[in-house]
C-alpha cells in the first residue's frame, strides 16, 4: 500500500501568526484563500485537526472525513460515520491513517497539531496562503518546545488576489 502524503495547510499573517489567540475563529482569510482552501480538501481523504480548532470549526468539518486530536479520550472514539476522536499519546495516530486506507491527509491545524506533526516528521508538503495583514501578536503556526531545523524546498508561488494573498507551496 502507498504511504499517505501528509499536507499542513494554514493560513498565516504577515508576521507569521496563524490566530491571535487559542479560540479564534479563522474568518480574517481573504475569500480567495477559502476557495482555494476548499478545493485542497475536496482533494483530501481526510483532515485532522486539533480539539481547539475542531471546537471553533465543527459546522464546515462536518462534511468531511476528521480526525480529531484529544486526550480527552483513551481509545479511537467514532462519533459518527466521517467523525473520530483519536489520542495520539495512546494511538498511533499514523497507523490509524494506514489502517483505513486515506492517502491524501490535509493537516488543518492550530499550532499544537501543526506541532505534533513536525516533531514527528510526518509532513510532506506545506500550503501556507500569507494574508497581507500583522496582528502584532497572536499564535505561529509551530510552537515546539524543541529547536527543530525541518528544511523545504519551494514548489511554486500564487497570487491569489489583486491585494496579494499568496499561496506558498513547500515539500519537504
Ligand atoms: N490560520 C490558520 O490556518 C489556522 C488553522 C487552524 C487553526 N487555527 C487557529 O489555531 C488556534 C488553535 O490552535 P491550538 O494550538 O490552540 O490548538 P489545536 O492544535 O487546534 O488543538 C489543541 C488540542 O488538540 C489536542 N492535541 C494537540 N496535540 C495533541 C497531542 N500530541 N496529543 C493529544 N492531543 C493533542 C489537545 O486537545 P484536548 O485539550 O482535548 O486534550 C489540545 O488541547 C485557533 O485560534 C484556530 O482558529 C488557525
Amino acid at each position: 500500500m502507498k504511504n499517505p502524503i501528509y499536507s499542513a495547510i494554514a493560513a498565516v499573517t504577515m508576521d507569521g501568526k496563524i490566530a491571535t489567540h487559542a479560540r479564534q475563529f479563522t474568518n480574517w482569510t481573504s475569500k480567495e484563500d477559502k476557495d482555494f482552501l476548499h478545493k485542497l480538501l475536496d482533494r483530501s481523504d481526510v483532515v485532522v485537526v486539533g480539539h481547539n480548532t475542531y471546537k471553533t470549526a465543527k459546522k464546515p468539518l462536518d462534511k468531511r472525513n476528521c480526525i480529531v486530536m484529544t486526550r480527552s479520550v483513551s481509545k479511537i472514539v467514532q462519533k459518527n460515520s466521517k467523525l473520530v476522536f483519536l489520542n495520539p499519546t495512546r494511538e498511533n495516530l499514523d497507523k490509524f491513517i494506514r489502517r483505513m486506507g486515506y492517502r491524501r491527509v490535509a493537516i488543518l491545524g492550530g499550532a499544537q497539531t501543526y506541532t505534533y506533526f513536525l516533531e514527528k516528521n510526518l509532513i510532506d508538503e506545506i500550503y501556507l496562503t500569507i494574508e497581507p495583514l500583522v496582528f502584532g501578536r497572536g499564535m505561529s503556526m509551530f510552537e515546539s518546545a524543541k529547536v527543530l531545523r525541518r528544511y523545504f524546498k519551494l514548489v511554486s508561488v500564487k497570487r491569489l488576489n489583486k491585494k496579494g494573498s499568496l499561496v506558498v507551496h513547500y515539500k519537504a
